[in-house]
C-alpha cells in the first residue's frame, strides 16, 4: 500500500482509507460478519485509515468498526469519526458524544477526530459553544491524535472557517472529477493544502456513479479502453494537495479492487491522454445528471417517510437513460405505495437544510412525479 502524509500533522496514512459509511448491509442492517471480514481484510492489506460518524448507519457503523478493530487491530489503524455538532446544545454535550463515541468504538482515544457536516450556522452555534477550547483540551489530555471538521457547504463558508480558527489540523471535502467546482472545490483543496491542513477526501467515486457510470460515459472509458473507478482515483492521488482518499466500499471485489490500485507503483499518476479521457467523461456526465444526489441519506428521515435518495436514484435513471431503463424506473416506481411516492411530499424543506449537495429537493419532488408517475 502506498503511503501519504495527512498534512502538517505528519501523521502517516495509507493512500487509500475505509469509508465506514455504506458498509455492506443485508435485511436494512449492517451485515457484520461481512463488514468486519471486509474491514479486517482491508486493514490486512495496508488500509490504516477508517472513518466513521456518529450518525452512519443509525450510529452501528462505529459500533461494528469497533468490532472489527479488535483482537489487535486497533493499534494498527487510525480511527476517524465525527461529532454530531447538530446535537451539541451545550458545551457539556462535546463530552457526553465523544464518550458515547468512544464506547461505540471500544477506544480510549480518537486518533483523527471531526466535526461533522460544518456550515455556517453549525460553526457559529459550536464556536460559540467553545469548541476549538474544548477540541485543545483533549488533544492536550492525549485523548485526541488531531482534529479538523468535514466539509459539504460553499467555498466561502469553507474559507471563512478557515480564516476564524487557525489551529484546523486537517479537513475532510468532497471531491472528484465531477466536483471541482462543487462545495470547497479544487479552490478549498488548494486553500487548505496551502495553510498546512491535510485533505481527506469523501466521495471520490461520487457515491458509486464514477465507478459504474451511464451508458453515456462508460463509452468514453470503453474506447478508451480505460477503468472509470480506476481514473477517478488516480486523479485525486495525482493531486499532492489530497493527503488520503476514503472510499465507502460494500463488497468484497471494491475493496480488493480499490486496494490493488492503492497500492500499485504510479498509482499517482495520471498521464495526458488519461486526463484527457476524464475530460470527455465530465463532458458526458454534465450533460446527463439533473439531479446530483450521491445517496448519502443525510436527508433522511423525511417527515412523510419518503426514500428521497431512491425515488431520485430513479429519477435519474430514467431522465439519463431514457429507454428500457427508464420504462424499468417507472415500474418500479408504480409499485410504490401512494405515500411513497414523490407526490407524498410536503415541501416541508426539512431534508434541503441536510442536503450536503444543497439540492432544492422539494423543488424537484413534483418532477420525479411527472416524470415517473
Ligand atoms: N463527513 C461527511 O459529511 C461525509 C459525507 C459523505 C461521505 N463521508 C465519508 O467518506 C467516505 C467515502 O465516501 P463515499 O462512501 O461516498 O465514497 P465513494 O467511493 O464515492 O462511494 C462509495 C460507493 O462506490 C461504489 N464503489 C466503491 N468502490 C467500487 C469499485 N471498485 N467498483 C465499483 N463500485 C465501487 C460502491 O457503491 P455501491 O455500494 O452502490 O456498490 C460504494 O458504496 C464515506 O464512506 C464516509 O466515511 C463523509
Amino acid at each position: 500500500m502506498n503511503q501519504r502524509t495527512l498534512g502538517t500533522t505528519g501523521l502517516p496514512t495509507s493512500a487509500l482509507g475505509f469509508g465506514c459509511m455504506r458498509l455492506p448491509v443485508l435485511d436494512g442492517a449492517v451485515d457484520e460478519p461481512s463488514a468486519i471480514a471486509m474491514l479486517r481484510w482491508a486493514f490486512d492489506h495496508g488500509v490504516d485509515y477508517a472513518d466513521s460518524a456518529y450518525g452512519y448507519h443509525d450510529g452501528h457503523s462505529e459500533r461494528v468498526l469497533g468490532l472489527a478493530l479488535r483482537d489487535g487491530y486497533r493499534e494498527r489503524v487510525t480511527v476517524a469519526t465525527k461529532m454530531p455538532v447538530w446535537l451539541a446544545k451545550e458545551p457539556a454535550d462535546f463530552d457526553r458524544l465523544f464518550a458515547e463515541q468512544c464506547a461505540r468504538l471500544g477506544t480510549e482515544r480518537i486518533d483523527c477526530y471531526l466535526l461533522h457536516n460544518l456550515q455556517s450556522a453549525r460553526w457559529d452555534q459550536v464556536r460559540d459553544l467553545g469548541v476549538t477550547d474544548w477540541l485543545e483540551r483533549r488533544r492536550a489530555a492525549g485523548d485526541i491524535g488531531a482534529f479538523g471538521f468535514s466539509f459539504h457547504d460553499s467555498y466561502a463558508t469553507f474559507e471563512r472557517i478557515l480564516d476564524e480558527y487557525a489551529g484546523w489540523q486537517f479537513c475532510q471535502l468532497q471531491y472528484n472529477y465531477v466536483c471541482e467546482q462543487v462545495q470547497a472545490g479544487t479552490r478549498g483543496l488548494e486553500l487548505a493544502a496551502a495553510r498546512g491542513l491535510g485533505v481527506v477526501v469523501m466521495e471520490p467515486l461520487f457515491g458509486g456513479t464514477l465507478a459504474t457510470p451511464p451508458a453515456p460515459m462508460q463509452a468514453v472509458f470503453d474506447a478508451a479502453g480505460a477503468d472509470p473507478t480506476d481514473l477517478a482515483l488516480r486523479w485525486l492521488w495525482a493531486k499532492p494537495e489530497v493527503s488520503l482518499v476514503l472510499s465507502g466500499m460494500s463488497a468484497q471485489a471494491q475493496a480488493e479492487h480499490n486496494v490493488a490500485l492503492a497500492a500499485r507503483p504510479g498509482y499517482d499518476q495520471l498521464t495526458a491522454a488519461e486526463s484527457a479521457v476524464l475530460q470527455a467523461a465530465r463532458t458526458a456526465f454534465e450533460g446527463l445528471y439533473a439531479l446530483a444526489c450521491t445517496n448519502c441519506g443525510y436527508c433522511l428521515p423525511c417527515p412523510q417517510g419518503l426514500d428521497i435518495p431512491s425515488l431520485f436514484a430513479l429519477f435519474n435513471s430514467a431522465g439519463a437513460l431514457g429507454g428500457g431503463p427508464r420504462q424499468l424506473a417507472r415500474a418500479l416506481y408504480g409499485q410504490k405505495a401512494e405515500g411513497e411516492r414523490a407526490s407524498a411530499c410536503a415541501a416541508c424543506g426539512e431534508c434541503e437544510s441536510k442536503c450536503p449537495q444543497h439540492l432544492p429537493i422539494s423543488e424537484w419532488m413534483p418532477k420525479v412525479q411527472e416524470l415517473l408517475g
